[in-house]
């Protein structure tokens, strides 16, 4: 490689150790490829001398016969050859590149400018020091420049460059550059951009790149990588109260029990007085471990291992915080969602929450509102869908310790999980607790789900038949549930028809209100179980999610999956209701099974398949099951 430091050849040794200590500066760049973006970071890499003597031939080559720049060097092709191979598949949708020079190391993301990339840019962004927003001088400040500056703003990041590049092409006009930054000064108000610096350039020809150029006298201000080379990196998260979250229990024997993880804020020396959360636990660091040796300091960004002075309980996933400073700990929160998923976000659906080193189950609620990113409007909103950015409240199923995303982005920043593909479907950042979620606590009583069910000789659980309208399933839940009462069992019956006529009135059948719908059944059914009955459910649930979160509100082994499988043509052509020559007809939108669909169940307890036998047959089936289970009663 030909890089500028002779220390490459001569010592590698030394190299790598200058190396090592360098900080680094982690910068993301907007903008779209017209602005000059390639040609930026192609001349970054080529300034800074990152680049394969193979790949400088080759450049040199390829700028003669297809560059655009009269056989000078022509930079975009640089990275537009890298972004070649990102779209072989190569590499994800967001590029890394590394250089470094003699004062620091550089990661550049560069992702890609276009509305649908709003996921690329957060994930490009979410552990970036700093942005370029690179503006094209001879159009000014553009929708994409506006988006852009709002995703920098709402993820925080704390240096903000705005590259007013291609001057040499507005004859490095004094009067164009300051309307331009005047334009954005007051956009930038407006988002919570605070400060930015703004430089003249020419990525192209070098100007005010690696050094101030002659070509504008009346700019006093720093060139880029002079810039990039000076900005402070995390320093202020030193200041900040301490907060590790716990990455793993290190416990090789009985003598020793650490706690390791990355520290996200502040500073510990042993002595210090810790508090672990959520459980409120407090105690005093002990010991300051690394691979090498123990420490008498240890500051934000580093990984360690603490051991306290007490045996208090602590897991991975829990906050070791100051004890005089310690997060706020919470289950509800406002936050901030965006969506990046191609299934849109559906309220009330479970998802996965990951924060920090904590997993939880999370319910997000009807976005308060959606914003228009271009514009930056508030609009009305049922859902998320793809690259969509929404204000929603979340409710998690445990409590958590949390910063809001504004104080540390570490324990305020989030993804979201589908907890049935497992693919990342979101990222957020908190805002604050709901005030509610402080003021409801868990009432004890003193009769519970047992006593209640003992009185009944029973045991309660929830028998859940789901399939296909015209299935079967009502016809079957009403023979079992009178097979069940004719044996003295308390029972009831929660029909999907019967239930729309009264709690649900308000849902229809698209997707979200069938979410919800299926939602408050799972909760009247644990309502249901707790006093101690037998509930047959009868309803379509057709998503695999909803079925799981009612599986997920009972007990181990009380939560009975009966899957009706008929399949759709049969259904079709039984047709009780009509209501499938409506849909054909297109009389009935969002029809399960037509234009709307069906996920058959994985891992039922129970198939009956309703071809093969009769609805007194299934019944007799499930009924068989349930006896068959030894604790059927208790
Ligand atoms: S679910 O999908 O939300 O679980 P649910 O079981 O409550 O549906 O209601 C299904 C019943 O509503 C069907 O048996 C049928 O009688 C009626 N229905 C009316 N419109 C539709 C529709 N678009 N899709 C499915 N069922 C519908």
């Amino acid at each position: 490689m030909a890089h500028q430091s002779d220390l490459i050849a001569d010592d590698i040794e030394a190299y790598l150790k200058a190396h090592e200590h360098k900080s680094l500066l982690r910068f993301l760049t907007c903008g779209s490829v017209d602005d000059g973006k390639s040609t930026l970071i192609g001349r970054l890499l080529y300034d800074s001398k990152m680049i394969f003597e193979d790949q400088l031939a080759a450049l040199e080559a390829d700028s003669k016969k297809v560059g655009t720049q009269g056989g000078d060097i022509d930079f975009a092709l640089l990275v537009d050859g890298l972004a070649a191979e990102r779209e072989q598949g190569i590499t994800i949708d967001v590029a890394y590149r590394f250089f470094s020079t003699d004062k620091r190391k550089f990661i550049v993301a560069d992702t890609p400018g276009h509305e649908q990339y709003t996921r690329n840019m957060v994930t490009g962004a979410s552990t970036a020091d700093a942005a370029i927003i690179l503006i094209d001088a001879r159009k000014g400040v553009l929708t994409q420049t506006r988006r852009h500056s709002y995703l920098v703003s709402l993820l925080g990041i704390r240096h903000v460059v705005l590259a007013i590049n291609k001057m040499d092409l507005v004859g490095w006009s004094q009067d164009t550059f300051d309307t331009i930054l005047a334009e954005y000064r007051d956009f930038a108000d407006q988002i919570g951009i605070k400060q930015f610096t703004a430089i003249p350039m020419s990525a192209l020809k070098g100007d005010n790149i690696t050094a101030h150029s002659d070509a504008a006298p009346w700019y006093d201000g720093p060139a880029l990588l002079p810039l990039l080379e000076t900005l402070p990196v995390d320093d202020d998260l030193r200041d900040k109260p301490f907060r590790m979250p716990v990455q793993w229990v290190n416990r090789p024997n009985l003598d020793f029990r650490g706690f390791s993880g990355l520290i996200s804020s502040g500073t510990i020396r042993p002595g210090d007085k810790i508090k672990a959360l959520p459980s409120g636990r407090e105690s005093t660091v002990e010991r300051i471990v690394t691979f090498r040796d123990d420490l008498d300091v240890a500051v934000a960004g580093q990984s360690v291992t603490l051991t306290l002075t007490d045996e208090i309980d602590i897991s991975r996933g829990d906050v070791i915080a100051e004890a005089a400073a310690p997060p706020p700990v919470a289950d509800q929160f406002e936050a901030t969602v965006v969506w990046m998923d191609d299934e849109a976000m559906l309220p009330g659906r479970p998802y996965l929450l990951k924060l920090g080193t904590r997993t939880v189950s999370a319910q997000i609620t009807e976005p308060k509102y959606k914003i228009n990113v271009n514009t930056l409007e508030h609009l009305a909103a049922k859902r998320l869908e793809l690259n969509e950015i929404g204000v929603c409240n979340l409710s998690l199923d445990a409590p958590i310790a949390f910063d809001a995303y504004t104080d540390n982005h570490d324990l305020g920043g989030f993804i979201l999980v589908d907890r049935i593909s497992n693919r990342t479907v979101g990222a957020g950042m908190l805002h604050f607790a709901l005030r509610r979620s402080q003021n409801i606590h868990w009432q004890a009583l003193d009769v519970d789900k047992n006593s209640r069910a003992a009185l009944k000789g029973q045991r309660g659980r929830v028998v859940w038949l789901t399939g296909l309208s015209g299935s079967g399933k009502s016809t079957i839940a009403n023979l079992v549930e009178k097979r069940l009462h004719a044996d003295g069992r308390h029972t009831y019956l929660l029909d999907g028809d019967n239930v729309r006529h009264g709690l649900n009135k308000d849902l229809g059948f698209t997707d979200e209100d069938r979410v919800e719908n299926i939602r408050r059944v799972a909760e009247v059914s644990k309502l249901m179980v707790d006093a101690g009955l037998i509930v047959l459910v009868s309803f379509i649930s057709p998503f695999r999610a909803e079925r799981r979160l009612a599986r997920d509100l009972q007990a181990e082994g009380d939560f009975v999956e009966v899957y009706v499988n008929t399949p759709l043509a049969v259904a079709e052509q039984r047709d009780v209701k009509g209501l499938y020559k409506k849909a054909r007809a297109g009389e009935l939108k969002n029809f399960t099974g037509i234009d709307s669909p069906y996920e058959p169940p994985e891992n039922a307890e129970i198939t009956v398949d309703t071809t093969a036998m009769s609805a007194t047959e299934a019944a007799e089936r499930i009924v068989a099951w349930l006896e068959g289970e030894l604790d059927y009663s208790i």
